[in-house]
């Protein structure tokens, strides 16, 4: 058998197919059922066994460059195709390709961008805070002492020294006043603060350990016209949730027991599900419980450096969570930080 001959056959009929129908014939003859390439590298068992090893090796090569040349080939029709394509103008490079995937950003991150871009068009200014935060600040300067039962209400994580995972952004209160006191106090101070806050409860459909705040402070002179009082926080929310929950509301203030604010309330606005009917959602009452605030409790602006007898504020801590589930009606909140892209990819057009 003169496999060198045989060679430069295929070599040669590879070569000389004029298009790719005629090199699927070609590689149909020598690679199909009983192709000649087949044949000859199975003939190696018909031979004496010492021969076996060599002729095996060659046989396998000569069929990997046969192989290689019919991939030349083919790539070389393939190319005259794409040219021929374009040539005849059946190629459109205006057209979009595949569409990339893309993220989206979280609901609490766009609920959270629109109202600081609320904020800040009412002329606030963003505050941070250590989510690491010390027992002073979350609970001593916020008029919390530390046998107050109020803390009881925190679960808190603790660290050590007398630190703590912050269990919500008011400690910010106190940090924000003592450095603008240090500066110079200039009322009116407008601050909001949003946040990450801790706290060790048992997780379940309405209770997370992490979670997402907004504190919002407002301080400016008790006296004369820029006295700061109850009708200017309910303007201030009532603007904030008509702009968050995109519809006109209603607010109705109950007490709420806070010790850095006197008076403290909870803020009630009428169901969205029900338009104040009653539902399953605001358990018939047609309210819902949404903002903690009050006015700034004389203790927390002395702890800031400020007189209270010249002073007044007022203060809210929005939840985050609470105010995406309400928008778009989500009864889970385990949802927001349990990962499932299913889960986030439904609020695309909502992303900014
Ligand atoms: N910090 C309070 C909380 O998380 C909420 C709050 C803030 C209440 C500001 C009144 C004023 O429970």
């Amino acid at each position: 058998m003169d496999t060198a001959a045989q060679r430069d056959g295929w070599l040669a009929a590879i070569a000389a197919a004029a298009d790719a129908a005629a090199l699927t014939a070609v590689e149909a003859r020598l690679f199909g059922p009983k192709g000649e390439v087949v044949e000859l590298v199975r003939s190696v068992t018909s031979l004496p066994k010492e021969q076996r090893p060599a002729f095996g090796k060659a046989a396998n090569l000569l069929k990997q460059e046969v192989e290689q040349a019919l991939a030349q080939k083919r790539e070389t029709f393939a190319q005259q195709a794409m040219q021929q394509e374009l040539a005849a103008g059946g190629f459109d490079p205006t057209e979009t390709g595949a569409r990339p995937k893309r993220g989206v950003l979280h609901p609490i991150t766009v609920v959270q961008n629109e109202l600081v871009d609320l904020f800040t068009s009412l002329g606030f200014r963003w505050e941070d805070g250590p989510e690491v935060e010390s027992e002073y600040f979350n609970f001593d300067a916020l008029n919390i002492p530390g046998d107050h039962p109020a803390r009881e209400s925190q679960d808190t994580f603790w660290l050590t020294d007398k630190n703590l995972l912050r269990t919500h952004t008011s400690p910010v209160q106190v940090r924000t006043l003592q450095r603008a006191v240090k500066q110079g106090f200039q009322p009116p101070l407008k601050v909001i603060v949003p946040g990450r806050v801790f706290r060790s409860e048992t997780v379940d459909k309405t209770h997370e350990h992490t979670f997402y705040q907004m504190e919002g402070l407002v301080v400016d002179r008790a006296h004369g016209e820029h006295g700061i009082s109850v009708a200017n926080l309910i303007h201030t929310m009532k603007t904030c949730l008509r702009v968050i929950l995109e519809r006109d509301v209603q607010v109705r203030l109950r007490p709420g027991f806070f010790p850095f604010v006197e008076p403290g309330f909870e803020l009630d606005v009428n169901c969205p599900f029900c338009s104040g009917k009653g539902c399953s959602v605001c358990k018939q009452s047609g309210w819902i419980e949404i903002l903690p605030c009050g006015m700034v409790h004389p203790n927390v602006l002395q702890k800031g450096g400020l007189d209270p007898e010249e002073y007044t504020g007022f203060a809210f801590g929005m939840g985050l969570q609470r105010v995406v589930m309400l928008r778009y009606g989500i009864d889970d909140i385990r949802q927001f930080t349990g990962g499932d892209l299913r889960f986030l990819q439904q609020f695309p057009e909502v992303s900014r």
